[in-house]
């Protein structure tokens, strides 16, 4: 096999030329190869579930899968990151504890829609860092759905498949998740964030210019338990806020339609008011943002990243010491644009908009003061802008 020798996918090249060797040392024959990406969001969190507004973007760290179909109709799985094998048959695929649920999870799927999958071989290994928040896990089921789409030839398009990995992970990952992570990983276009409508599923490129700054991910180490259970909590306190106002305002579906005065007139506990209230914030935060992208204003934007990380701590509450500490550290430097934690929440990363020139100093600062305030190490990723979902 000829691997892509551009540069785009030169941390790729090794693992996937690892990945070719494993699946000809394990089944044999000759793979296809298969690669989508993890994602970082820029701002709008926590508002694809509500019919809002996301401004994502795939990164260049991804998981690749090497495919192969077999005679059979048995499913045979090797994940190298965990170096462990998992072997099903097609009539028994059901949710399982660890790395292969993600990928049952679409087959099931496809089995739903009534798509006949057959037995295949799949090695997957990546450089998405589990558990930090950047969406290794719909990387997985957005490769395993392309995967699976090319060597069946169902030519089901990209934003069906996208619906897939969401429902995959809903029903075997048991998380209740929005569309974002899947939709990024998929539809991704180097330098550009994609602006989501997540009602609509209409979407436009934006241009990053990263001229003069870079993308830092600082990275917790931490992924505390209340991750998925408390993500789903979130989701029904909003939509006993939208039953709350929907009693005055039938019209209504979700948050997306609420305004704060009708918030304020119909919903009387605690609460459920401040994850409304964030949510409703975080849409209008980010239609401004897009604004600020169109003007050139990164400064502008990157105080609107802070304002969004108050609100996902105090609001909605889904921060943790440990990501309050590290937008802390950095709020006052003139060299952060804006940072904020991202993703579901409760561990994971902040995100970072810091000028090229401070990068190297700004991280060795940070890990020294977070690693005596919290006595963890820091972990630090500078991401590029990729493509999305692709075979190679
Ligand atoms: C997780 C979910 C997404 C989204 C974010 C929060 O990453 O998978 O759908 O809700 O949290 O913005």
């Amino acid at each position: 096999m000829k691997l892509a020798a551009s540069p785009k996918y030169k941390n790729g090249i090794k693992m996937m030329t690892q990945l070719v060797e494993k699946f000809k040392s394990l089944y044999g024959n000759e793979p296809l190869l298969f690669r989508s990406p993890g994602r970082i969001n820029l701002i709008g969190e926590h508002t694809d579930y509500n019919d809002g507004f996301v401004l994502p973007a795939a990164i260049d760290k991804a998981v690749y899968v090497a495919i192969g179909m077999r005679q059979d109709d048995e499913i045979h799985l090797y994940s190298a990151e965990f170096n462990d094998r998992y072997t099903t048959s097609l009539q028994s695929v059901q949710p399982v504890q660890g790395w292969p649920t993600y990928v049952l999870g679409v087959v099931d799927q496809f089995q739903k829609n009534g798509l006949s999958v057959k037995g295949f071989n799949m090695v997957l290994d990546g450089d998405v860092p589990i558990g930090a928040g950047l969406s290794s896990s719909a990387a997985v089921e957005c490769a395993t759905a392309f995967a699976l789409n090319e060597i069946f030839g169902f030519a089901i398009e990209r934003m069906s498949l996208v619906k897939m990995a969401q429902k995959a992970e809903h029903e075997f990952a048991g998380v209740k998740c929005g569309i974002m992570d899947q939709f990024a990983s998929m539809f991704g276009k180097k330098e550009h964030v994609i602006r989501l409508d997540c009602r609509s599923l209409e979407y436009e490129y934006f241009p990053l210019e990263m001229d003069e700054v870079k993308i830092v991910l600082l990275d917790t180490q931490v992924k505390h338990s209340l991750a998925s259970s408390e993500y789903n909590v979130r989701r029904s306190q909003c939509e006993e806020g939208v039953a709350a106002i929907q009693q005055r305002y039938p019209s209504v579906k979700n948050l997306r339609d609420v305004t704060v005065d009708m918030l304020k007139e119909c919903v009387t506990d605690g609460i459920v008011y401040n994850r409304c209230l964030y949510v409703i914030e975080e849409n209008l935060r980010l239609k401004a943002a897009c604004q600020d992208l169109l003007q050139h204003n990164l400064k502008s934007f990157g105080e609107k990243m802070f304002a969004t990380h108050e609100g996902l701590s105090t609001l909605y509450e889904v921060s943790c010491k440990e990501l309050d500490f590290l937008v802390g550290a950095v709020k006052s430097n003139s060299a952060v644009l804006g940072a904020r934690m991202m993703g579901g929440g409760f561990g994971g990363c902040t995100i970072n908009l810091v000028k090229k020139d401070a990068i190297d100093s700004l991280i060795e600062d940070v890990s020294v003061q977070y690693e005596q305030a919290m006595h963890k190490k820091l972990k630090a990723y500078i991401v590029q802008i990729e493509n999305g979902t692709s075979k190679m």
